[in-house]
């Protein structure tokens, strides 16, 4: 359905291999060819057809949109010294931290000037906001996220600035090019952060039940890392008196107490419980989308809602 559409969002993000040396070049082009899903610039492209906006704007801002989301892999990957992306190596893996930190800025610049390029302001504007909504939310995983037990209200809104806020600006995108009334827009949006919240619990679950090959990214890192996610946050409400969780927290843990620990996590029913809240939020997501016209467009979002939650990768 978006065959040549998603082509021309490939070849706009692969523009951005001209501007620097070969050797950065090759990498860039390998991560950008390596297979990511591209929900989000599907999203963008769904969106701009269920409301009717002009293509030849939603284009640029469907790359501009994965190409932000490529920017923060390569600064996550080195954040989390992850040496695996999309089944490849990543740039990190390949060069020292300053080139890394400069590919991936360059990537933000470009993805910045991709967003012109749908030449409508409002979107721009909401392009830097999102932009500063995932960096802050970064700094504060960084400075107090790691090695503290969140509350429920901390990780939604961890999970809300990471990778719920872009989805929200995926799916904004359209009412934002047809001129459609705020009201339009504020459902889409909030259609996007329901199914971004999702699909960021899953990632969340698949980092304890997946593998490494399915993925293609490392697994098991979060709680190593000292990140806690659902999971552990609704066995940790369920078994209030374990106190392997604080100790996990607070000292460098034992492969031996971790693995442990994992191992009751996975028969308490924590896994079930946090994905059944990733599939009510699909839910309620759908529901969203029955006040817009019932076309192909609009059975392709709902598609990706589903899939977002039942992926295996
Ligand atoms: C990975 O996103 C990072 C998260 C927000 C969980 P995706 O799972 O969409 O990554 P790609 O683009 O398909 O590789
Ligand atoms: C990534 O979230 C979100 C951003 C890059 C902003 P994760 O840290 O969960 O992504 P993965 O698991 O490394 O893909
Ligand atoms: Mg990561
Ligand atoms: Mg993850």
């Amino acid at each position: 359905m978006l065959k040549t559409e998603l082509a021309e969002v490939e070849t706009r993000l692969l523009e951005v291999t001209s501007a620097v040396p070969p050797d950065i070049a090759g990498m860039l082009r390998g991560i950008i060819d390596s297979g990511g899903k591209r929900l989000r610039p599907a999203l963008v492209l769904l969106s701009a057809h269920l409301c009717q906006a002009p293509l030849a704007q939603a284009i640029p801002i469907a790359a501009a949109i994965e190409m932000l989301h490529t920017a923060t892999l390569v600064h996550d990957d080195l954040i989390d010294a992850a040496t695996l992306r999309r089944g490849k190596p990543t740039l990190n893996a390949h060069l020292s931290a300053t080139p890394t930190v400069l590919a991936g800025d360059l990537l933000f610049a470009r993805a910045a000037v991709l967003a012109t390029e749908g030449q409508n302001l409002q979107l721009v504007r909401r392009f830097s906001a999102t932009l500063e909504i995932i960096c802050s939310g970064e700094l504060n995983q960084f400075f107090i996220g790691r090695g503290h037990l969140p509350t429920c209200d901390e990780y939604e809104r961890r999970i809300f600035a990471k990778t719920a806020s872009l989805f929200a600006l995926a799916m904004e995108t359209g009412p934002h090019l047809a001129g459609s009334p705020v009201q339009q827009i504020a459902e889409l949006a909030h259609f996007g952060a329901l199914l971004g919240s999702a699909f960021q619990i899953t990632d969340d679950v698949l980092d304890f039940v997946s593998d490494e090959a399915t993925l293609g990214k490392p697994v098991g890192g979060d709680l190593q890392q000292g990140l806690v996610t659902l999971p552990v946050l609704i066995y940790q409400e369920q078994h209030p008196e374990d106190t392997r969780l604080s100790v996990l927290l607070h000292a460098p843990a034992g492969a031996g107490q971790l693995r442990e620990f994992v191992a009751d996590l996975y028969t308490s029913g924590a896994i079930e419980a946090a994905m059944t809240i990733a599939d009510r939020r699909v839910k309620e997501a759908l529901t969203i989308l029955e006040h817009f016209p019932a076309t192909p467009y609009r059975r392709a979002i709902e598609e990706i809602a589903t899939f977002a939650v039942q992926r295996p990768y």
